[in-house]
């Protein structure tokens, strides 16, 4: 039984990085005409509502999305470009929600944040995010197994009139090895597991070695986190990445606290980039040194971008 749902975390500091970083590659990618393919192996709904009882309950967009839009410091050209497109995508959504509850069949009515120092009421996932990023030539396939979900997904993403999505309720792990390798060779694979079972960390491994195998030149992203307990399974992670083979391997950490600080839970997360595009690690070393000084919540708050190869 599936039971984390991301609406309690949207918008916290590892979504900021982690869609910061997916937005980074796909635009790098789109230097190229030819098509691409975006494979995102744990979906997720699409887009949050800010204004739920989900989110509301934890409060954890302040941790990061809203952390970034009341900064008035000169931010880095790549964390504008992803505040423009999370600010496009919360105006389509509202102006979509506000006209579709005036058709026969109304979504629910959604109502506006009232929270004006955050001024967002929806913050995208990566399939949204993916989806306004990519062109009419690329292909976009999403896979999700949690039953609301992935029916949430499904009529969020319009995939009935957008013939690039594809949308699998399936296991992710599972799932991406079964479509590797596409048939547009040019790809992105974002693996955002949930980690609800300590399995998924070796699964996680397991599918990068395979894909790898069969796919040798697409670029992934393994989102991991950091935990204040015994649960943390970064350094494992890091050690079974170092040992797959690929051309190059960028290990991203972006911490508001430091692991000896009494947070409880998350205090960071990481990101395992396979074959990243040309002059990630040096666009995410000014990236995470700024997102920490925005972001950090005590002073020995650490980030890092290294090469692990
Ligand atoms: C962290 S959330 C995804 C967030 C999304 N990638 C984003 O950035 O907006 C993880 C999702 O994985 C789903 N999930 C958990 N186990 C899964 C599995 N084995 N296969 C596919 N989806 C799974 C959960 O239901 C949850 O929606």
């Amino acid at each position: 039984m599936l039971s984390y749902l991301h609406s309690y975390h949207a918008g916290n500091h590892a979504d900021i990085i982690k869609h910061i970083t997916l937005s980074l590659i796909l635009k790098y990618k789109k230097n190229k005409d030819s098509p691409l393919v975006y494979i995102d192996s744990h979906a997720g709904r699409g887009y949050y509502n800010l204004n739920s009882r989900e989110s509301k309950k934890t409060s954890e967009y302040n941790s990061g999305i809203g952390k970034l839009l009341s900064c008035t410091d000169d931010l880095d050209p790549s964390i504008n470009d992803y505040l423009s497109i999370v600010k496009e995508i919360n105006n389509d959504l509202i102006k979509a929600n506000s006209s579709n509850a005036s058709n026969s069949e109304p979504r629910p009515v959604e109502t506006l944040n009232t929270d004006k120092t955050l001024k967002l009421n929806y913050y995208p996932g990566s399939p949204l995010i993916a989806k306004k990023l990519l062109r009419p030539q690329d292909h976009l396939i999403m896979m999700e197994l949690h039953n609301n979900e992935i029916r949430e997904l499904k009529s969020r993403m319009d995939c009935r009139n957008d013939k690039r999505i594809a949308i699998h309720h399936r296991d992710g792990f599972e799932g991406l090895v079964a479509v590797t390798p596409p048939k547009i060779k040019r790809g992105v694979v974002l693996i955002d597991p949930s980690y609800e079972m300590i399995e998924d960390y070796k699964k996680a491994i397991e599918s990068i070695e395979l894909v790898l195998k069969k796919w040798n030149d697409v670029t992934i992203m393994l989102w991991y986190p950091h935990l204040n307990n015994s649960k943390d399974h970064s350094l494992f992670l890091r050690e079974k990445a170092k040992k797959i083979e690929a051309k190059e391997i960028l290990d991203v950490n972006f911490c508001i606290a430091n692991s000896q600080d009494k947070i409880e839970g998350m205090y960071g997360s990481g990101l395992l980039i396979f074959n990243p595009t040309y002059n990630l690690s040096d666009q995410l070393s000014d990236i995470v040194n700024q997102l920490q000084t925005i972001c950090k919540e005590t002073p020995n708050a650490i980030s890092s971008v290294q090469n692990l190869k």
